[in-house]
């Protein structure tokens, strides 16, 4: 992945990378889930929009936070690795950056 970003950036994508997210999201176009920066758009008018993505990254569709997008449905803590509170926190800043 060419990403040309700081060394902080390239920790994120990392860390996107092993927890799987990056086998069905994009930072800028639709996979088999919503982009992350469709995602950001969403959340980012929210209240506390970090810790709903938390809730969402644990719960996965079933959190019944955002829109449901399509057919296909995102995975819970149970069924992809597990992410720890850091983790998690890194992660939901790093799609409200995008
Ligand atoms: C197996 C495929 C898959 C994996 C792995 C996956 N997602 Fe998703 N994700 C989806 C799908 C599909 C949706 C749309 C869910 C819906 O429409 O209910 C989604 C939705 C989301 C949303 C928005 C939820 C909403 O309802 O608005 C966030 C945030 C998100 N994913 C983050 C992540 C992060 C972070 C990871 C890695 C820890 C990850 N996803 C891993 C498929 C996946």
């Amino acid at each position: 992945m060419t990403l040309g970003a700081s060394g902080t950036a390239q920790a994120d994508v990392r860390l996107a990378e092993s927890k799987q997210c990056l086998q069905c999201h994009a930072v800028d176009r639709h996979a088999i889930g919503p982009s992350f920066q469709t995602i950001k758009a969403v959340y980012r008018d929210m209240r506390d929009p970090q810790t709903r993505l938390i809730e969402v990254m644990r719960d996965g569709s079933e959190a019944h936070l955002g829109p449901h997008w399509g057919k296909a449905r995102m995975p819970n803590d149970r069924e992809r690795p597990k992410i720890s509170d850091d983790e998690a926190k890194q992660l939901a800043r790093w799609i409200l950056a995008r």
